[in-house]
């Protein structure tokens, strides 16, 4: 379909700097293909689809990529962010480690298995790729506060990145977050508002209030197009890191099912800008049965969603009427992929999974992609002979609550020589 730029007043706002948002050319809708000029825009005026960043994509080489900074700057020409990008205060996340994780591999029966461990990114978790890009657009817009509703992870990624920013950021929480998250967020943001309710609810208020106050940008609300673009990065740093290729299989946690739409994204401008060869690859979704309304509607076989009131460890995967649920739908079953759930207690196991053979420490959400993937191969539904990524996305640390009681000393003794050899290890 051929769209049109609509140039109406309320699409072009003042004091935008000429190339403010790279080689970005418009919002496009996702439902109906109508483009609206580049601004503070979410939601398609025509139909109220998701808007989505297009480009007109300049010519670029592995080269240019390879010799630009270790983080996700180097692929600015493929993000909605100024070309001096470098020059502002921003956490400048990414170039995480892809592990060759043989041990979880041989457990699992996998020929070959990677990890793209997030958890290094500057607050321990994917989310600090998304809120670079969003804080890049807040600026460009002239944002005067920054804020998200969130289940923790964001929360901690917007409070730092405001920090450095110097930026005023409020974020907002389910009031029953973990309390890792919440000291997270809180040391670096003097406002943190903690709601009483589920995600969705704190969510809807995000919502009403983006639409009262001027100046707030949310980024996952109203400036949500910017900053989804900042996932794609893992996608990128994925195939740049297996050497310029994509792999056959990814799995990967879905909460909105924003990240795992836009590892698809990437993975097609890699092939449509000559980066990489092109080759068919399949994505696998990950969620916990307490709030996993995208694997049920896989399964039936359905395409629409229909919400859940969340119930599960696996907090920060908790959004029980899922954003981008449809198109993940669409992405698994078009690249041969699937969605699959599992219950607390396999994402207990995967957690000390992934630890045991990786010493790699995940968070709740790692626990679920780890126990999904295990869950896939035994289904028949990953196919074990091909080259397969696992996505990491955030740290252990913040979800202790999640796994105490089930790991601790093998023994407590007295401090003498015989009750260590009692104790036979
Ligand atoms: C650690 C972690 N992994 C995965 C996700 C899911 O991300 P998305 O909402 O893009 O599906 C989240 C969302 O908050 C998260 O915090």
């Amino acid at each position: 379909m051929s769209a049109v730029v609509t140039e109406s007043p309320e699409t072009t706002k003042p004091g935008l700097r000429e190339g403010a948002f790279g080689n970005a050319t418009a919002l496009s809708c996702r439902e109906c293909g109508h483009q609206v000029a580049l601004g503070p825009f979410y939601a398609c005026p025509e139909c109220f689809g998701p808007l989505e960043i297009s480009y007109a994509f300049p010519l670029v080489t592995r080269e240019e990529i390879e010799a630009g900074p270790r983080n996700i700057w180097r692929y600015k020409a493929l993000l909605p962010v100024p070309s001096d990008i470098e020059t502002s205060p921003n956490t400048e996340p990414g170039f995480t480690r892809l592990l060759d994780a043989a041990n979880l591999a041989a457990e699992l029966g996998i020929a070959k298995l990677w990890v793209k461990d997030d958890s290094t990114n500057p607050t321990n978790s994917f989310k600090d790729r998304v809120v670079a890009c969003a804080l890049s657009a807040a600026r460009e817009l002239g944002s005067t506060v920054f804020a998200c509703p969130s289940t923790g992870n964001l929360a901690n990624a917007v409070a730092a990145a405001g920090a450095r920013a110097g930026i005023k950021t409020v974020v907002f929480i389910p009031s029953n977050l973990e309390q890792p998250k919440q000291v997270n967020s809180a040391i670096f943001t003097e406002n943190l508002v903690a709601v009483d309710g589920n995600y969705d609810d704190v969510n809807k208020l995000a919502s009403e209030i983006a639409g009262e106050e001027e100046g707030w940008a949310f980024v996952n609300v109203n400036v949500r197009p910017y900053y989804a673009e900042g996932s794609k990065t893992l996608g990128y740093e994925i195939a740049e890191q297996l050497g310029w290729r994509l792999p056959d299989q990814v799995v990967i946690p879905v909460a909105s099912g924003s990240q795992l739409t836009k590892v698809d994204k990437a993975f097609q401008e890699l092939i449509k800008l000559g980066l990489v060869e092109d080759k068919p690859y399949r994505i696998f979704g990950a969620q916990a049965e307490g709030c996993g309304p995208v694997a049920t509607a896989y399964k039936a076989g359905v395409d629409a969603i229909r919400p859940v009131k969340p119930d599960t460890i696996a907090k920060s995967l908790a959004i029980g009427n899922p954003a981008d649920g449809i198109y993940v739908l669409d992405i698994a079953r078009r690249t041969g992929g699937a969605v699959e759930e599992v219950t607390d207690e396999e994402i207990r196991a995967g957690i000390v999974l992934l630890a045991r053979t990786e010493g790699i420490f995940t968070e709740t959400a790692g626990g679920t992609t780890t126990a999904v993937t295990k869950k896939l191969v035994e289904t028949g539904q990953l196919d074990p002979t091909l080259e397969t990524v696992i996505i990491n996305t955030g740290h252990g640390l913040k979800t202790l609550d999640s796994i105490s009681g089930q790991v601790g000393p093998a023994a407590t003794i007295a401090p003498s020589y015989d009750a260590f050899k009692a104790t036979g290890l």
